[in-house]
C-alpha cells in the first residue's frame, strides 16, 4: 500500500467532498428534465428505488475498493488482479470522466452566463443564448479553467475547502424557492405531475433513464468514488457515509423538482423539452418574484459552484491515474487532461444551434452532439461501468474480502446491513443492470 498518500482532513470533510461530487448539474439540471421527458412521478419513484437498491450498494463498493487499494481506478483494479482484462474497466472510467467533463463544462458555462444575464436583466431567450458561439465557448473555457485550478490545488486545500460552506447554502436557497414556487397559480398541477404516479408511462426506456440518472447523480460507474475513497482513513464508517451522501444527493434532486414543476405549469410550459428546461423555467420565476434579481444571481452562482465541486471529481479520476500510473506530475497531468476536455467540448458547445450539423445529428434517439455525448457517457458508460464494477467487487475481489475492509470504521456489528450489501452487490446489482442494458440494445 502506498504510504503518505494525501488524505481528507476529517471524516466530515470527506463526506462534504463526496456530497459535493454527487450534487451538481445532475440534480438541478438533468434530474428535472429527465423527469419531464419520462412522464413525471412514476419516474421519480423508480429513480428512488434505483438509488436505494443499486446506487447505495455500488457507492459503498467503490469507496471500499478505493480505501483498500489507495489507488486510482486503474491502479485499484490492478492491485486486485494484476493480469487480465479487468483493468480496461479502469480505463473506461478515465475516458468517461474526461468525456463527461467536456460537455458538463459547457452546461456549467451556461449557469455562469446566466449569473450575468440575470444581473443585467438581459432578456434574450435560452435558444438564442446558447446558439451564440462566443457565449458558448467563452463561458465553457471559464468554467473548465476554474476546474483546472481547483484540481491543481490538490485534495485537501483544493477540493475539500470549497465544499464546506457552499453546499449548505445551496440547500437553503432551494428551500426558499420551493416555498415561493408553491404559491404560484397552477402550482398544484405541477405537483400532481411530479408526485402522482401514472404507471402506464413506465417502459424499459424509463427504467434505463432512471438507472442512468442514479449513476450520474451519485457519481458512480467511472471510479470517481474509488478515487475519493482512496483518500479516506480507516476509521471512517463507509456504510453510513455512503448513506448520508446518497440521501443528501437525492434530497437536493427532489427539491429541485419541487421548484421546477410548479413553476413550469404556472408558466404554461412543456415538461418534455429536454436540456433547456431549467434554463427556461427558472428565469421566469426570478423575473416575477420580489427580489428576483438578487435571488436569481445567487442561485446561479451556487449552481455553478455545485457544478464545480462535481467537475473536479470528473477531472480528478484521470489526474490520479496519470500521476499514479504514468508518473506524471500533478500539474502536467491536470493541464494535459484539461486540454483534452477542451478539445472534446467544443463540438458540444457548438451543438446548441450554431452548427447545423452538430445540432441536428441524430444517434440513439438523441439529437445534437451534446445530448448524444450525455447519453453515451453520462448514461450508458456509467451504467455499464456500474455493471462491471459490481461483478468485479462482488465476485472477482469478492464480497467477503470487501467486507473485511468495510469492517474498519464500523464499531458495532451491523450483520444485517453487511449481508444485505453483499446480497445486493453480488446479485441484484449485476442482474438488474444487465436487464436494463439488454433493453438499450433493443433501442439501438
Ligand atoms: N454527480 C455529478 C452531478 O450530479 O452533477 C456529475 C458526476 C460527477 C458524474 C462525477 C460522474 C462523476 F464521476
Amino acid at each position: 500500500m502506498i504510504q503518505n498518500r494525501s488524505q481528507w482532513g476529517t471524516r466530515f470533510g470527506f463526506i462534504l467532498a463526496a456530497t459535493g461530487s454527487a450534487i451538481g448539474l445532475g440534480n438541478i439540471w438533468r434530474f428535472p428534465y429527465t423527469t419531464g421527458e419520462n412522464g413525471g412521478a412514476a419516474f421519480v419513484l423508480i429513480y428512488i428505488l434505483c438509488v436505494i437498491l443499486i446506487g447505495i450498494p455500488v457507492l459503498i463498493a467503490e469507496l471500499t475498493l478505493g480505501r483498500y487499494t489507495q489507488r486510482n481506478p486503474v491502479g485499484a483494479i490492478k492491485a486486485i488482479t494484476p493480469r487480465g482484462l479487468w483493468k480496461i474497466l479502469g480505463y473506461l472510467g478515465v475516458i468517461a470522466g474526461i468525456a463527461i467533463l467536456s460537455y458538463y463544462s459547457v452546461v456549467a458555462g451556461w449557469t455562469i452566463g446566466y449569473i450575468f444575464k440575470t444581473a443585467f436583466h438581459e432578456t434574450t431567450n435560452f435558444g438564442a443564448f446558447v446558439a451564440n458561439p462566443i457565449n458558448e465557448i467563452f463561458y465553457f473555457i471559464i468554467f473548465l479553467s476554474l476546474t483546472m485550478f481547483v484540481v491543481l490545488g490538490g485534495v485537501k486545500s483544493g477540493i475539500e475547502r470549497w465544499s464546506k460552506i457552499l453546499m449548505p447554502l445551496l440547500f437553503i436557497i432551494l428551500f426558499g424557492l420551493i416555498i415561493y414556487a408553491l404559491t404560484l397559480p397552477k402550482a398544484s398541477e405541477g405537483i400532481k405531475f411530479y408526485l402522482q404516479p401514472d404507471f402506464s408511462k413506465i417502459n424499459g426506456r424509463t427504467i434505463l433513464a432512471a438507472l442512468g440518472q442514479a449513476f450520474f447523480s451519485l457519481s458512480l460507474g467511472m471510479g470517481a468514488m474509488i478515487t475519493y475513497g482512496s483518500y479516506i482513513s480507516r476509521n471512517t464508517n463507509l456504510i453510513s457515509s455512503a448513506t448520508i451522501v446518497a440521501f443528501s444527493d437525492t434530497l437536493i434532486a427532489i427539491m429541485a423538482g419541487l421548484v421546477i414543476f410548479p413553476a413550469l405549469f404556472a408558466a404554461g410550459m412543456e415538461p418534455a423539452q429536454g436540456p433547456s428546461l431549467v434554463f427556461n423555467v427558472l428565469p421566469t420565476i426570478f423575473s416575477q418574484m420580489p427580489g428576483g434579481t438578487i435571488v436569481g444571481m445567487f442561485f446561479f452562482i451556487l449552481l455553478a459552484i455545485a457544478a464545480l465541486t462535481s467537475s473536479i471529481s470528473l477531472l480528478e479520476v484521470g489526474v490520479a491515474w496519470a500521476v499514479d500510473e504514468l508518473k506524471f506530475s500533478r500539474k502536467n497531468a491536470t493541464i494535459f487532461l484539461t486540454l483534452i476536455a477542451l478539445i472534446l467540448g467544443i463540438p458540444s458547445a457548438l451543438s446548441q444551434g450554431y452548427s447545423k450539423f452538430l445540432s441536428e445529428m441524430n444517434l440513439f434517439n438523441k439529437t445534437g452532439f451534446l445530448d448524444i455525448m450525455d447519453f453515451l457517457f453520462g448514461s450508458f458508460a456509467l451504467t455499464f461501468g456500474g455493471f462491471l464494477l459490481s461483478i468485479f467487487i462482488g465476485w472477482k475481489w469478492g464480497a467477503k474480502n470487501a467486507l473485511d475492509e468495510i469492517n474498519y470504521g464500523i464499531y458495532k456489528n451491523y450483520e444485517f446491513l453487511k449481508s444485505g450489501w453483499s446480497f445486493l452487490i453480488r446479485f441484484i446489482c449485476p442482474i438488474v443492470i444487465f436487464l436494463v442494458l439488454l433493453n438499450i440494445f433493443k433501442i439501438f
